[in-house]
C-alpha cells in the first residue's frame, strides 16, 4: 500500500506519522516543493521508527511527481494555513491554483488514485477537484467533517465531563466557522442521548465552541491546527487502505442526495478500499435540514469564487 502526501507542512507530516504509527502502509511518500523539505521531514520521521516500532518506509521528494508513481491514496495538503482572524475561504485565491496543479500531477503519476483535499478552502477545493481531474465521485473524498467530528466529541466530553471514549457525536455540513452542522440531537454518552445529562443551553453553546474550533486553535497557534487535521487524515486513509467499511462524514460531490446537487459537502459515508462505498442518508429534522441548506448556500458562494 503506497501513500503520497503532498505538502511536508505540519498537517502532511504529522499525517505521515500517524499512518507510519499505525504501521498499515509499506510506504509514504512526503512531497513538497521547498527544496530539501520534505527530505528532512521524511528522514527525521524515520529515525523515529526503532522508538516507535514502525516498518513504514518514509520517502521525502522535492517536487518530483515520479516518485509519487502508483500511489493507491493520495493526500492534499498544501497550499497556505490560515492566519489569525482569517476565514477559510480566504484562502482560495492562491490554494485553488495549488490544488489544481497538484492533483493533475498526481493523477498523471496515479491514475488509478484515490484523492484526499484537506487545503481549504476544502468543500470548494474538492469541488475544483471534480470538476478539473475527471475521477469518478467515489475516488475524491474531502477531509473536513472528521476533523470538526473529533471537535465537537471533545468539547461534549468536557460537557459531560466524561471520557472522550464513552463521546459520539457527528457534524456534517460546510467545513467552516459558519457552515457547519453539529448533530446534536444524535449525540450520545454510551449510547445514552446527551440531552439526559446536559441542557440545551450547554449543549448549544458546545455546537458554538465547535464550529470556532479551527479558528480557536489558530488564535492560539498563529497558524492553523496540525495534529488533529492530521490525525483526521490518517483515519481515512487506514480506512481506505484496509478496507474497513467505516462511516465518516467526509466532503462528496452529491447528486441529488440530502436535496443537493453540483455541490461538494460534508455527508456521512461509508470509506472502503474504492474510496466511498456509499453515502447515509440521515433522516434529519426541519431545523437540521435548513441548517444543511444554508450551509450549502455558504458553500457554493466560495465555490462562485473558482475561476476554471
Ligand atoms: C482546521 O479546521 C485546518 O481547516 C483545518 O483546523
Amino acid at each position: 500500500m503506497k501513500i503520497t502526501i503532498v505538502g511536508a507542512g505540519a498537517v502532511g507530516a504529522s499525517c505521515a506519522e500517524y499512518i507510519a504509527i499505525k504501521d498499515f502502509a509499506s510506504e509514504v511518500v512526503i512531497l513538497d516543493i521547498k527544496e530539501g523539505f520534505a527530505e528532512g521531514k521524511a528522514m527525521d520521521l524515520m529515525q523515529t521508527a526503532s522508538l516507535n516500532k514502525f516498518d513504514t518506509k518514509i520517502v521525502g521528494v522535492s517536487n518530483d511527481y515520479s516518485k509519487t508513481a502508483g500511489s493507491d491514496i493520495v493526500v492534499i495538503t498544501s497550499g497556505i494555513p490560515r492566519k489569525p482572524g482569517m476565514t477559510r475561504e480566504e484562502l482560495i485565491g492562491i490554494n485553488a491554483g495549488i490544488v489544481k496543479s497538484v492533483s493533475s500531477n498526481l493523477i498523471e503519476h496515479s491514475p488509478n488514485t484515490i484523492i484526499i483535499v484537506v487545503s481549504n478552502p476544502m468543500d470548494t477545493m474538492t469541488y475544483l477537484v471534480h470538476k478539473t481531474s475527471g475521477l469518478p465521485k467515489h475516488r475524491i473524498i474531502g477531509m473536513g467533517g472528521a476533523l470538526d467530528s473529533a471537535r465537537f466529541k471533545y468539547r461534549l466530553a468536557e460537557a459531560l465531563e466524561a471520557p472522550i471514549s464513552d463521546v459520539d457525536g457527528m457534524v456534517i455540513g460546510g467545513h467552516s466557522d459558519l457552515g457547519m452542522v453539529p448533530l446534536t440531537r444524535m449525540a450520545t454518552r454510551n449510547s445514552v442521548p446527551v440531552s439526559k445529562f446536559i441542557s440545551e443551553e450547554r449543549l448549544n453553546q458546545v455546537m458554538e465552541d465547535t464550529k470556532v474550533g479551527g479558528g480557536t486553535l489558530t488564535k492560539l497557534l498563529g497558524t492553523s491546527a496540525w495534529y488533529a487535521p492530521g490525525a483526521a487524515v490518517s483515519a481515512l486513509v487506514q480506512a481506505i487502505a484496509c478496507d474497513q467499511k467505516k462511516m465518516f462524514p467526509c466532503s462528496i460531490l452529491l447528486e441529488g442526495e440530502y436535496g443537493l446537487n453540483d455541490i461538494c459537502i460534508g455527508v456521512p459515508v461509508i470509506l472502503g478500499r474504492n474510496g466511498i462505498d456509499s453515502v447515509v442518508e440521515l433522516d434529519l429534522t426541519d431545523a437540521e435540514k435548513e441548517h444543511m441548506s444554508r450551509s450549502a448556500e455558504g458553500v457554493r458562494k466560495t465555490n462562485g469564487l473558482l475561476a476554471f
